[in-house]
């Protein structure tokens, strides 16, 4: 079971680019880095609005004069300080990642982006260059992969249960925008505007999440995919508020995904169902708790978090934060990925590659290949629906 015990000599300095107030995600981030004990808030440039920055910081406790009209001057002037930030999370619209995240890198931070982290693949490999030479962790921020369950279910996988994977069925389809609720919400309009949310709407804001749940939980890679994809809201074309992927995988296996934001009666309805030669597994964000396993020839088994008969420390670092029986849920999956950050960034800077090495997180390569989903699918669904390569 895990609690607080596990501290650095001094939390990482860690500030934010975006989620100011009345943000969708800054809570999200705040409420997952500091659970632990592992980063401290010093620092923001979390409004495109100076003023509303500076209140905002004040309110959350932060010195004023750390709270920044821009993220050039974070950058420039957190540098100059002893007691500077040592890494940032970036949780801006989608236009700006690519840009504030490589200054944040060539400013010698560590960093968590939102997705898709960038529009381009190319953008994100560059990314992943500057990284590189700059040795940081660039993490990428698939907030569902910090529940165990889902680190159960990449196990027995691994472990051959299911015998070799044949279909996985990936959803992630929420009904909320079934009408046009972005004419008055800016959160909401920017999503369905090309030149802030990218080449897509659905596939990049949520598909992207289930897409990265069948990579880690099977490590399949797709070699080709089919793509159609529909604006049932007009004004949103020609970003897609609904598509459907088909996709062939290297080595034989096929899957299919539904990303959708017209899915009316519907809360989120991401699921991901793995189908092998003997059995299945399947798992729902809405019940993260459970996995269901089905083996052919067998009732179903419902698969409960924190059980003995579950694979021993699958999940890692900093997961059961309370027995099982008791509801872990979205914030504890967050926390589990921002303690998973903070263990790498720890690792690397004190020089520790091996440390840094073993500890599993959604990084660059996660980034691209969402961004390379985006880039691919609508390839196909503006070319008929044809079959792409993904490579
Ligand atoms: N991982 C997830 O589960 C998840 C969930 C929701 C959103 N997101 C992603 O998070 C990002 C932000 O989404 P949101 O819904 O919170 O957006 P939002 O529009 O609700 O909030 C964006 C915030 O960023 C600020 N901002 C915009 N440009 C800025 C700039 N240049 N410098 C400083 N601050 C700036 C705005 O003032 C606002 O506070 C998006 O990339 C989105 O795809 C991820």
């Amino acid at each position: 079971m895990f609690n607080e015990e596990q501290r650095f000599e001094h939390p990482i300095r860690w500030g934010m680019v975006g989620g100011g107030r009345g943000s969708q995600i800054g809570y999200s981030h705040r409420n997952a880095a500091v659970r632990d004990g592992l980063f401290t808030l010093v620092a923001g440039a979390f409004d495109l609005d100076a003023q509303r920055c500076q209140d905002f910081g004040k309110q959350i406790g932060l010195d004023p004069a750390r709270c920044y009209s821009s993220y050039q001057t974070l950058f420039e002037q957190e540098a100059n300080r002893e007691d500077g930030i040592q890494a940032v999370s970036i949780a801006t619209p989608n236009s700006t990642h690519y840009e504030i995240c490589k200054a944040a890198l060539q400013a010698g931070l560590h960093v968590v982006c939102e997705k898709p982290i960038t529009f381009t693949s190319k953008e994100a490999e560059e990314l992943k260059s500057i990284a590189k030479a700059k040795d940081r962790v660039l993490g990428v921020m698939y907030g569902y992969t910090g529940f165990p369950m889902v680190h159960q279910a990449r196990e027995m996988v691994e472990r051959g249960d299911l015998g070799d994977i044949r279909v996985v069925t990936m959803q992630f389809a929420h009904g909320f925008h079934n009408i046009e609720h972005e004419k008055d919400n800016p959160g909401l309009k920017w999503r369905v505007s090309p030149e802030v949310s990218g080449p897509t709407y659905v596939i990049g804001d949520i598909g992207t999440h289930a897409f990265y749940l069948c990579e880690m939980m099977t490590g399949l890679k797709v070699d080709r995919l089919s793509c159609m994809r529909q604006s049932f809201i007009p004004s949103r074309a020609p970003l897609e508020d609904n598509a459907h992927v088909m996709m062939e995988f290297e080595g034989g296996a096929v899957g299919t995904l539904w990303a959708s934001a017209v899915n009316a009666g519907s809360m989120h309805q991401q699921k991901i169902r793995i189908v092998g030669e003997k059995a299945s597994i399947e798992w729902w964000d809405e019940h993260p708790n459970q996995l269901r396993y089905e083996i052919q020839g067998e009732p179903v088994r419902i698969l409960d978090r924190d059980m003995d008969y579950l694979y021993k420390d699958v999940a890692g670092v900093a997961s059961n934060r309370i027995g099982g029986g008791h509801a872990e849920g979205y914030f504890e999956s967050w926390a589990n990925l921002y303690h998973r950050f903070a263990l790498a960034m720890n690792a690397v800077d004190h020089g520790d590659k091996q440390t840094a090495k073993t500890i599993w997180y959604p990084g660059i390569e996660a980034g691209i290949n969402g961004v390379r989903l985006c880039e691919k699918c609508v390839e196909s669904a503006d070319n008929h629906s044809t079959w792409v390569d993904f490579s």
